[in-house]
């Protein structure tokens, strides 16, 4: 690791401290960061630091750190003071899907930072050409796309606008290796970036199937868990096109893709739920009925199975194969 690449040597900064700048913070301290983790909202500052707090110590339970919670604690301060982003190399914004708060939030931390500090954005969808262009140095505005838990997560994505500079976008790739993840670089923005993509044509297919009374909701869950769910952290779709026989995937697609979904609507199904209030396991009410004890369940059961899940992906990194070949050579 060169020494411009150690964490230590690199303070950073995260501004919006809910769900996801929790788990993001937690994730910079685990890889040896100086944070500064701005509270744009009152209400953060009583919820972020047990927040990062209970992270690191289900994280040193889960033997992911091995030095106690306290250490990484020292790292981090937690404000309402944007000046004190003044000496981070990068800032991460992840305050509530809307560019107008978002677009506030880049002129407090531009006021603060110098010209040369990175700024990124943790936006779910918002184009990150239109987001760059909120701020007054677009070149080094990026997207950094992370999944929560951001701390247990390989996945990243860096997105680059049509005005950011690709050679920083370089330096982010080489640095986010140090987080523990295996970063996928978009070097041409294109909304939703990779994964949303992906994820938005299959969700589409899910409604369609479930709208038109091919399967219930609880039959689309339990095919894709035991299919795509079972292989997806090895081998990525073309890899297990490889795997499998690439030649079938031809013959299936010229008879499938024509009758895929490509409503552009957004469902009804997902439309009730969300007109009634329901947010899912966080209010108890989504595509399935719970009782408060069963979300609440859940939401644990999701945070365990993360933990695990990211053990097995350790033992399973892109160059899983390459690893073990130059092994046998030795
Ligand atoms: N939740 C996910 O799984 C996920 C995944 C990828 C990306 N994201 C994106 O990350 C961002 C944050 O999402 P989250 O899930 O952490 O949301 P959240 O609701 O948990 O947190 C939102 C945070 O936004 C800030 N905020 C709220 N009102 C504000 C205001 N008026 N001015 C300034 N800041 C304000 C606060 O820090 C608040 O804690 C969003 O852009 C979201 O699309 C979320």
């Amino acid at each position: 690791m060169s020494q411009e690449m150690s964490p230590a040597e690199i303070p950073v900064g995260v501004v919006g401290l809910g769900l996801m700048g929790c788990s993001i913070v937690t994730c910079f301290l685990m890889a040896g960061h100086p944070v500064v983790a701005v509270a744009p909202i009152p209400a953060d500052m009583n919820t972020a630091e047990p927040r990062i707090r209970t992270h690191l110590a289900n994280s040193f339970h889960e033997g992911i750190i091995t030095n106690l919670p306290e250490t990484y604690v020292t790292q981090l301060q937690i404000t309402e003071d944007y000046s004190l982003l003044k000496n981070c190399k990068l800032v991460v914004e992840c305050t509530l899907e809307n560019i107008d708060i978002k677009k506030a939030v880049y002129a407090r931390i531009e006021a603060a930072v110098p010209d040369d500090t990175l700024i990124a954005s943790n936006t779910s969808a918002i184009p990150i050409s239109l987001l760059q262009r909120q701020t007054q140095l677009p070149a080094r505005f990026f997207g950094l796309h992370w999944m929560e838990p951001s701390h247990t997560t390989r996945f990243l994505e860096i997105i680059c606008g049509d005005l950011s500079d690709v050679a920083k976008a370089d330096w982010l790739y080489e640095l986010s290796h140090q987080w523990a993840k295996e970063p996928t670089l978009v070097r041409k923005d294109i909304r939703g970036f990779i994964t949303n993509r992906l994820m938005y044509a299959m969700y589409r297919e899910a409604f369609n199937l479930v709208e038109n009374g091919y399967a219930t909701v609880e039959d689309v869950d339990r095919a894709i868990r035991n299919s795509a769910g079972f292989w997806m952290m090895l081998a990525g779709v073309f890899r297990w096109m490889d795997l499998t026989g690439v030649p079938a995937y031809h013959t299936v697609m010229k008879d499938l893709f024509p009758t895929l979904s490509n409503r552009t609507d957004v469902p009804k199904l997902i439309d009730d739920i969300v007109q009634a209030g329901g947010k899912g396991v966080q209010n108890a009410q989504g595509f399935y009925e719970y009782t408060p004890e069963e979300a609440e369940a859940w939401q644990k059961t999701y945070e365990e199975f993360s933990y695990d899940i990211q053990r097995l992906a350790q033992k399973y990194p892109a160059d899983v194969v390459k690893k073990k070949i130059s092994k046998s050579d030795e």
